[in-house]
């Protein structure tokens, strides 16, 4: 059996751990830092790669790299040096998501699919290449700004705006030095997973993200309100096209540049007339799309992410996934995406039953026993149903029973799947 370290501190990594603890070869699973729902947790930051080094060394552990920020800072890259045994892709891998701009330079040079963009240091010409065009745009921060460096534009005022905040207010300091506009896709988003070895991809269950605060996907962005898996919004077909012309492609092309990507591997997806373009990379697995995909699946975790690190994935058989359909809610306190109080206690835990649904913590701490909040996104209630309906009936009773003073979700999680069945 082979301890493990979770590096995370969200949803997805209590979801990686508790799906990671079904796998018999698995033993004890620490977590750094973790969160009130995770137990074995280490006080060490996501940042601090030389500790965690330190630790997964003097442990014997196999690490899971959960969030992109010790990706970007070359986690992986550290423990190959001292040949510690780790899960994720490498700092130049993870560039397809840690600069927005060598992602897009990367997708025009492979003829992946994907908005027609610029890249702009200075605000005038920024202008005046929006002010040129006939179309919306989206205006986006090179570099990692926690999801708030993208903004979606619907009048050229709008846009002149986030060039100034971003290049001329610097609002996301260094990570905004550098911009893109792009051209705004009208169309339908779905989140196209996959997990490879560098030299093949496999797709994980399908799934969709509800991205905006407000229901009907109103409201300014956020990390993710809510997803479900699987999605009709990509049907057999489709799957079989982002596969092959992205996924496969993404994978080749970097092999071919020299670069070797191990690790999850997630195309944000928009598809306009039945054609699907990639909105952005991710070098991870997405925040909350992980929870109903991992709730859904039966093969043992471990052994798939193993092999993404051993680049042996093409001797496993397929992932095989229940038919179900599993819905995952994120209880947020009110205010985020901006700001919002901290330290409510969260009651009603104890009364969700753990088989068919679970809640994954994210913003939570523990404290003399009692359960707080810490975070924006707090908890993510996943379910599963036998049907996309049931999926979203059983999440919701569940989160009914889940009270904090500062509690919101939206209303309306899968509502939109259920166009697609
Ligand atoms: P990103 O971090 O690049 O995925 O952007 C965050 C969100 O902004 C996406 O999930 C989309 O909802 C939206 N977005 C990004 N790029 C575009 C685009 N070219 N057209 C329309 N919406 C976009
Ligand atoms: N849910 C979107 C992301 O993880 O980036």
């Amino acid at each position: 059996m082979v301890d493990v370290l979770v590096v995370g501190s969200g949803g997805r990594e209590h979801a990686i751990g508790w799906k990671l603890s079904k796998s018999p070869k698995v033993g004890k699973i620490f977590f750094a830092p973790g969160n009130g729902g995770t137990k074995n947790n280490i006080p060490i930051q996501v940042d601090e790669i030389d500790k965690l080094a330190d630790f997964a060394a003097k442990n014997n552990c196999f690490t899971v790299v959960g969030p992109e920020v010790p990706l970007a800072m070359g986690i992986v890259d550290k423990f190959n040096e001292q040949n510690l045994p780790i899960f994720g892709p490498t700092k130049n891998a993870a560039q397809l998501e840690s600069s927005k701009i060598w992602a897009k330079t990367f997708m025009k040079r492979s003829h992946i699919p994907t908005a027609t963009f610029e890249v702009f240091d200075d605000p005038a010409s920024a202008k005046e290449y929006v002010k040129s065009k006939d179309h919306d745009v989206v205006i986006k921060a090179d570099g990692l700004a926690a999801g708030k460096g993208v903004i979606v534009c619907n009048s050229k005022q709008e846009a002149f705006d986030a060039i100034d905040l971003i290049l001329v207010k610097q609002s996301f300091g260094n990570a905004g030095k550098r911009i893109i506009v792009e051209e705004k896709i009208d169309g339908v988003e779905a989140s196209y997973i996959a997990l490879s070895d560098g030299n093949i991809a496999i797709p994980m269950a399908t799934s969709q993200d509800h991205k905006r605060i407000f229901d009907d996907d109103k409201g300014p962005n956020t990390g993710g309100m809510g997803a479900y898996s699987p999605t009709g919004v990509i049907d057999d077909k489709l799957a079989e096209k982002i596969q092959k012309n992205i996924i496969d492609k993404t994978i080749e092309s970097l092999k071919s540049e020299g670069i070797t990507f191990k690790g999850f591997l997630y195309a944000g997806i928009m598809l306009k007339d039945g054609e699907p373009y990639v909105l952005e990379y991710n070098a991870r697995m997405g925040d909350p799309e992980c929870q109903p995909i991992l709730i859904r699946m039966d093969s043992d975790l471990f052994e798939y992410l193993k092999a993404s690190a051993d680049g042996t994935l093409a001797k496993l058989p397929a992932v095989s996934w229940k038919k179900q359909s599993a819905v995952c809610i994120v209880l947020a306190s009110k205010g985020y995406p901006e700001s919002y109080p901290k330290n409510d206690e969260i009651t009603g835990l104890e009364s969700v039953d753990g088989n068919y649904t679970v809640v994954f913590h994210a913003g939570t701490k523990l404290e003399n026993n009692k359960v707080l909040t810490s975070g924006g996104r707090v908890l993510g209630v996943t379910a599963l149903g036998d049907s996309l309906q049931s999926a979203i009936t059983n999440a919701y009773s569940a989160a009914d029973k889940i009270s904090w003073k500062n509690k919101y979700c939206r209303m309306d999680i899968g509502k939109k799947g259920l166009l697609y069945l």
